[in-house]
């Protein structure tokens, strides 16, 4: 029986990862179907599009895999955004979106927020650790960094839940096939966080506060605030979350699978937490939340000997890129005790990730958490780990978990 695109796309999705070691394999570029776009997998041909921005635009950088039905964009055209942002600009504007960004997520931020952060990685830990077992997505890794990204930017923190569940509700009616009733059900979901979000523009533009949600709003105006303005700002901020929540939850649950399938590992960071670094970094390189980004040539371009028209489309696979062993030996192998060597799991160059800090301290206290007060930590063994279908959020639907 032949197969729905989509079905062929997911399982690229599932596991992408024999797909990135042929184009690496093959003389010059491979243009894979389902993707519809030439594939970049090794790591200088990935840095090299990274460090042309002006031949390798962004500007379809988050393409859908899904068009939204009629009806659908119709309940969409009732909120807030669809401005272009940060990840999907070029140039000028890109510099003026990027910059309260990286200011709001500076180190000195990262560091304010972290006894915040802590505070809730033991609370979240507290709510199961008598129970013998977890379902560890929904109890912590979808729940920490939308409640750490939600104090970052000031929202009440009874607004976090909804603000995430819109986030991933942008995603499913994006990036997946779903049915019309279900389409416009995502829809309103969004649309509900878009007004939320609003919300906070129109009050921190009031009264300023000391917080992200404050620095995007004045990024955005000087002085009255617009209807235009508060679609830009809502689209900055949205994308922001976004960015900020669904990447670290795929973190969080992917590092945790991969430690637990190799438990000599585990049993190693319990021993010696002072590697927990260095497992943070080997998690982010061997499965990439964020495998990878579109990129489309803004001229005619030679790439890895291909040559390439004006309008091209390629996929940049960071994740790829990572398991290149012209870069780092033996890639196939999660292995925390490997010589570090910078790996693009947080990309590179202009449009490189300003949050990555605080993914990676995110990650540092769930485990410090975990191996510190759950080391008999094990995989369910009843329960097979099936990986969500996506290249942007890669992480396991649940993650069943016993002790
Ligand atoms: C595991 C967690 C994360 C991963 C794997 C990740 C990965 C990435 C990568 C690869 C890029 C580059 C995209 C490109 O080249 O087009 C990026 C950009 C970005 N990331 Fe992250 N990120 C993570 C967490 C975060 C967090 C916590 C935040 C915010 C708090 C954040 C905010 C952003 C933003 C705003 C951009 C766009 C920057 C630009 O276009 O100039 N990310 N991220």
């Amino acid at each position: 029986m032949d197969r729905e695109p989509h079905d062929l796309l997911d399982e690229l999705q599932r596991d992408p990862y024999p797909h990135y070691d042929r184009a690496r394999r093959a003389q010059g570029l491979m243009y894979v179907p389902e993707l519809d776009a030439w594939l970049v997998a090794r790591d200088t041909d990935v840095r090299e599009v990274l460090r042309r921005p002006g031949d390798f635009s962004s500007a379809n950088s988050l393409r859908p895999d899904v068009l939204p039905s009629p009806a659908a964009l119709a309940v969409l055209g009732g909120g807030f955004g669809g401005r272009p942002v940060v990840v999907t600009t070029d140039g000028t504007r890109h510099q003026q979106l990027r910059a309260p960004l990286v200011r709001g997520l500076s180190p000195a931020r990262v560091a304010a927020v972290l006894p915040y952060a802590a505070e809730r990685a033991a609370a979240l830990v507290d709510t199961f650790a008598d129970d013998g077992g977890v379902e560890l997505m929904s109890a912590y890794a979808q729940r920490l960094p939308g409640d750490v990204i939600g104090r970052i930017v000031g929202l009440d923190p009874v607004d976090v839940p909804a603000v995430v569940h819109g986030g991933h509700r942008a995603e499913e009616l994006l990036f997946r096939p779903l049915e019309e009733s279900e389409q416009i059900a995502a829809a309103e979901d969004v649309v509900a966080m878009q007004h939320i979000l609003d919300r906070y523009i129109r009050a921190r533009h009031a009264q300023p506060r000391q917080d992200l949600a404050t620095d995007i709003v004045a990024s955005v105006t000087e002085g009255e605030l617009t209807l235009e303005q508060r679609h830009e700002a809502v689209a900055h901020l949205q994308n922001l979350l976004i960015a900020g929540h669904l990447t670290t939850t795929a973190l969080i649950g992917t590092t945790v699978l991969h430690l637990l399938r190799h438990r000599a590992q585990w049993e190693l960071l319990c021993a010696e937490p002072d590697r927990i670094p260095a497992a943070v970094e080997e998690g982010a390189r061997y499965d990439s939340a964020l495998q990878g980004f579109y990129r489309v040539t803004t001229r005619p371009v030679t790439l890895a000997g291909t040559e390439l028209p004006a309008g091209a489309t390629v996929f940049v696979a960071f994740a790829g890129a990572n398991r290149d062993p012209a870069r780092h030996p033996r890639p196939d192998e999660f292995d925390i005790t490997r010589a570090p060597e910078r790996h693009l799991a947080f990309g590179l160059g202009v449009h490189g990730c300003p949050g990555a800090q605080l993914a990676r301290e995110q990650l540092r206290l769930t485990l410090e958490e975990l191996t510190r007060r759950l080391p008999g930590l094990g995989l369910a063994a009843d329960q097979p780990v099936i990986m969500r279908p996506t290249m942007i959020h890669r992480s396991p639907y649940r993650l069943y978990l016993t002790w």
